[in-house]
């Protein structure tokens, strides 16, 4: 791999790294030279992802962490801090979607929606640049929004507004941390194979079909199509890009409603 993008000597932190996108990310990040720690509210299949990791040569180690729960996200980063290190490169990925036509949306249902995708990422975003700060230290922030922050579908209100609402987050975090040596930036994926939509992309239906043809490339992406964006923004390769958000998208942006 081009040393531009290396990752040596990085202390990583992916939230959701018990499956999809966030498993996937924190093995790249491990290929690329970071110790990953992996952050998630489910232990068995964190163990997995170490696994995985541990099998390519990579080192990393298991937090079990609720975004949601500013105590929880407290006390796992101690954790990360004592056994690996001060995390210097954080993914905020953890997310969840409820699928609900906008007048069925319960409350619990967008506490649930903002309090993992918006309040979580700020959460640790503002712990992780705290501890930061406090030790004199650089650092790169990478959230993952979606291109619903831009475009809207039904049935998904409550998850545009939390990514739009992120995306903006990005920005305003950027601008007051750039002066910490701190860049945050985030990645707006269109549609992938994950647990969060393999009902609806498994399942033929017209809906279905429709998205699908919809998309520019005729084609939902892999998780590996994700990567090099991934490696450009957490890398040295993006030292002069702050507040920026990449869509990953297949043209999905450009297609109509
Ligand atoms: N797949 C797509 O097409 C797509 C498109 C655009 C954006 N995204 C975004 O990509 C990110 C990953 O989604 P995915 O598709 O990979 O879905 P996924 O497989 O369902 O993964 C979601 C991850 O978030 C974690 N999580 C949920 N609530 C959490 C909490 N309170 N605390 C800590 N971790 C929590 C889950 O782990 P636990 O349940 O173990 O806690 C899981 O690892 C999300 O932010 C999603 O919005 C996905």
């Amino acid at each position: 791999m081009n040393s531009l993008f290396r990752l040596d000597g990085r202390i990583a932190l992916v939230t959701g790294a018990s499956s999809g996108l966030g498993a996937h990310f924190a093995t790249i990040l491990a290929d690329a030279g970071a110790v990953v720690a992996l952050g998630a509210r489910r232990h068995d299949r964190l163990l997995n992802v170490a696994e995985n990791i541990k099998m390519r040569g990579g080192r990393t180690g298991v937090f079990e962490m609720d975004v949601s729960i500013p105590e929880s996200v407290d006390s796992s980063l101690n954790q990360i801090e004592s056994e690996l290190g001060t995390v210097d490169l954080l993914v905020n990925n953890a997310g969840v979607a409820i699928g609900q036509n906008a007048l069925d949306v319960t409350e619990a249902d967008w506490d649930a929606v903002i309090n993992t995708n918006l309040k979580g990422a700020w959460t640790v975003a503002q712990q992780t640049a705290k501890r930061l700060v406090a030790a004199e230290r650089s650092g790169v922030i990478i959230n993952i929004a979606s291109i619903l922050a831009y475009r809207v579908a039904k049935g998904v209100s409550p998850y545009a507004a939390s990514k739009a609402a992120l995306v903006q987050l990005t920005k305003s975090l950027a601008l007051e941390w750039a002066k910490h040596q701190i860049r945050v930036n985030a990645i707006a994926p269109g549609y992938f194979l994950t647990e969060m939509n393999n009902d609806f992309f498994t399942t033929k239906s017209e809906s279905r079909d429709a998205l699908i043809k919809n998309i520019p490339q005729r084609r939902i992406g892999k998780p590996e199509e994700l990567s090099g964006t991934l490696l450009l923004l957490a890398s040295d390769a993006s030292s002069y890009m702050t507040g920026s958000t990449i869509v990953v998208d297949g043209g999905h942006m450009q297609a109509s409603i």
